[in-house]
């Protein structure tokens, strides 16, 4: 089988570093596109470290000129692109609520979260083949509300609908389209320490059920699969990456009357 060449935005930290590294394991050519030219390096040596191949495309993703120049980069390896990963997202810039939050922070919302992701998309069109990937990394606030963060979910929802109607409409070529929806994982975005700040670790069990926050090796697994062979009729799907929080999930008004959490840490 001819080497997979496979385009992962984010994809030097976090969980886009996982799925660089499990799609370079597995011998595909990763052409990685990231903001941080540091932490691209370090990530592409790791890869090439363990006899892979990679390619860095420094840049930030929701300008088009990297958009176009990942895509030239990526299509003239092979003539076509096998696996599309779009890991990149934010839920900043944050606001207290809605009504605290401004016209600018919607549109970089808007921006760093779903048109990147269409952008790509489009880019690839004419690169794809039968057999072609396409992962799009959403989240479990797509499904579940997350107060002070309503813009960011609802694009991230985009993200969601935008897969459906792609695995339809390039169904018909042989391409699949699907995507991951993480919770709680421990990365830069969202470390561990500080999810806990405040917080008593031994509660961590009794806020998710498989008892652990999610490492971003767990998502890329996931994406591993979904790019595979074995996942040759699953499409338009978006697969939670959760441990279990949104078979459990809620949220809660704070003990303290000063917001909301899904951990709560008081009767
Ligand atoms: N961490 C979580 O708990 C969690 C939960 C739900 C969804 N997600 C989603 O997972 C994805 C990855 O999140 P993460 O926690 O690994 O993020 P992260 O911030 O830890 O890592 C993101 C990576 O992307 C790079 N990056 C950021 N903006 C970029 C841009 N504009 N162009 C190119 N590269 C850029 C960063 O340099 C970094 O390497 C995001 O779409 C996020 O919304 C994460």
């Amino acid at each position: 089988m001819e080497q997979r060449v496979s385009i992962v935005t984010g994809g030097a930290g976090g969980i886009g570093g996982a799925i660089s590294r499990a799609l370079g394991a597995r011998g595909d050519h990763v052409v990685l596109n990231d903001l941080d030219p540091a932490a691209a390096d370090a990530t592409a040596s790791g890869i090439r470290a363990e006899g892979g191949t990679c390619t860095v495309i420094t840049g930030d993703i929701t300008d088009d000129e990297t958009v176009a120049a990942v895509t030239t980069a990526a299509a003239g390896i092979s003539g076509t692109i096998d696996v599309l990963v779009n890991n990149v997202g934010d839920f900043r810039p944050a606001s207290r609520d809605l009504a605290h939050s401004t016209p600018e922070q919607w549109q970089r919302l808007y921006e760093v979260n779903l048109r990147h992701v269409i952008a790509m998309t489009y880019a690839v069109l004419p690169h794809l083949g039968p057999g072609s990937a396409i992962v799009n990394v959403s989240t479990v606030e797509a499904y579940r509300g997350i107060p002070a963060s309503a813009p960011y979910s609802a694009f991230k929802a985009g993200v969601s609908a935008f897969t459906k109607s792609m695995a339809v409409e390039l169904g018909p070529r042989g391409v699949r389209v699907n995507a991951i929806a993480p919770d709680l994982t421990d990365t830069a975005q969202t470390s561990s320490a500080a999810m806990l700040r405040g917080r008593d670790e031994e509660l961590v069990p009794l806020w998710l059920p498989l008892g652990r926050f999610a490492e971003a090796e767990d998502h890329a697994g996931v994406v591993d699969f979904l790019t595979s062979d074995a996942a040759r009729f699953v499409t338009g799907h978006t697969i939670p990456v959760d441990g279990g929080t949104l078979a459990a999930s809620g949220w809660f008004r704070r003990h303290d009357g000063k917001g909301w959490t899904n951990m709560p840490d008081r009767p």
